[in-house]
């Protein structure tokens, strides 16, 4: 039997800042509300584009696996937030690390890296691929309505990627359940795509909404029943759990959830504090960060679990391998920013604000 394990990973964060006392120098909000609230002291805000984001993060993650791009049998990458529609951008992303391999975009909002994954595995187990990579990337910062306090707090940029390859070993993906809730597609939306009206400057203004009470005990609910699912389908205890790495949505969301699964809290993973939510990078970003703090050991096994748009819902269990640092590391970097995180959302904040009035 083939498992497929992950052996690289790299995460690409824009250098550009908005702190909460940033946001609350235009918008009627303040740090004692977003921070115990959510968990959130601040994001990151990208200068460039997602792709760029996603290609850094690729190849530092190709380096950690030691490996060249041209090793690489497929690329999927998740994403909410494209550059461009068509091509996709995992064509991008394939240009700009030098691949010759099958690529393409999914969007699964917040789930969209753990349904890649997801689709990475079926590929390794099915012997079609032996290396994947797996990359979650957005630039959320585009679709927000800077004038909107209670979605404009949330979110921020960044990307993350890991490569999956194929092990005779049983390691990497145990297990791992997707599903999609299509009667709820309407609380959480941007409504961005053809139903736009080219000739209505109104319809032009997309923007993330939400209803974030409905949300909040939707995520509970989605992610613990399939958490729920995956320990059985591998008789794994809860007990047994070494990390649990959720979406970082709300720091309250990932409490109430471990403490329903009754695991410790301080077995989850959380670096909310730092990027906001930042959809289908979140997870990634996380692992980066897990192995970063010495939070994963070889052979710890890992739940991850996420919640988003669509509304979708997805868990996994993984056995992490037997490396938890990198081969090598790359020089990769994205092209300097000389501008400040409010410096980067004044201009749409500004707009926003006065069409507001
Ligand atoms: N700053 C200050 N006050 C605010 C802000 C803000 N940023 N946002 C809302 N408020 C006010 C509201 O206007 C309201 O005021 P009122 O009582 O005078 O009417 C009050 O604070 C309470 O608002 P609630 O919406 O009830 O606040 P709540 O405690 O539910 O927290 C939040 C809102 C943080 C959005 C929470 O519901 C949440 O995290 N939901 C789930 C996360 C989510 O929706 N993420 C979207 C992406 S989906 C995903 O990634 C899974």
């Amino acid at each position: 039997m083939q498992y497929a394990t992950i052996t690289g990973w790299g995460k690409c964060l824009p250098p550009a800042i908005l702190t909460n006392h940033d946001l609350a120098t235009f918008i009627e909000t303040s740090d004692e509300w977003i921070r115990p609230r959510t968990g959130i002291s601040q994001r990151h805000i990208s200068h460039v584009n997602t792709s760029e984001l996603a290609s850094v993060a690729a190849k530092r993650a190709l380096a950690a696996a030691g490996l060249d791009a041209s090793q690489i049998d497929m690329i999927i990458l998740a994403t909410a937030s494209p550059d461009t529609l068509i091509p996709n951008i995992a064509s991008t992303v394939q240009a700009n690390i030098g691949a010759q391999c099958a690529a393409f975009d999914i969007n699964a909002a917040c789930c969209g890296f753990l349904y890649g994954m997801g689709l990475a595995n079926a590929q390794i187990q099915s012997g079609q691929c032996q290396r994947v990579l797996v990359i979650g990337a957005e630039r959320l910062s585009f679709y927000l309505d800077w004038s909107r306090r209670e979605t404009a707090v949330l979110f921020g940029d960044g990307a993350g990627a890991v490569i999956l390859e194929a092990t005779d070993t049983k390691q990497g993906v145990l297990a791992y359940e997707l599903n999609n809730d299509p009667s709820c597609r309407e609380i959480l939306s941007a409504g961005f795509g053809t139903k736009m009206d080219r000739f209505d400057a109104d319809s032009l203004d997309f923007f993330i909404q939400f209803d974030g009470q409905e949300i909040f005990k939707r995520a509970i609910r989605g992610m613990g029943q399939l958490s729920k699912k995956v320990l059985e389908k591998t008789g794994t205890n809860k007990d047994d759990i070494d990390l649990v790495i959720p979406h970082q949505a709300n720091e309250r969301i990932i409490d109430t959830l471990v403490s329903r699964m009754k695991i410790d809290k301080s077995k989850a993973f959380i670096n909310i504090a730092n990027y906001g939510n930042t959809s289908a990078a979140t997870i990634p970003i996380a692992i980066c960060d897990a192995l970063e703090q010495g939070r994963i050991n070889a052979g710890d096994t890992i739940l991850s679990c996420a919640f988003g748009a669509g509304l979708t819902s997805a868990a996994m269990l993984l056995k992490w391998g037997d490396r938890v640092t990198p081969i090598a590391e790359s020089d990769a970097e994205l092209p300097p920013c000389d501008s400040t995180g409010l410096e980067l959302v004044k201009r749409a904040a500004d707009y926003f604000l006065s069409k507001a009035q």
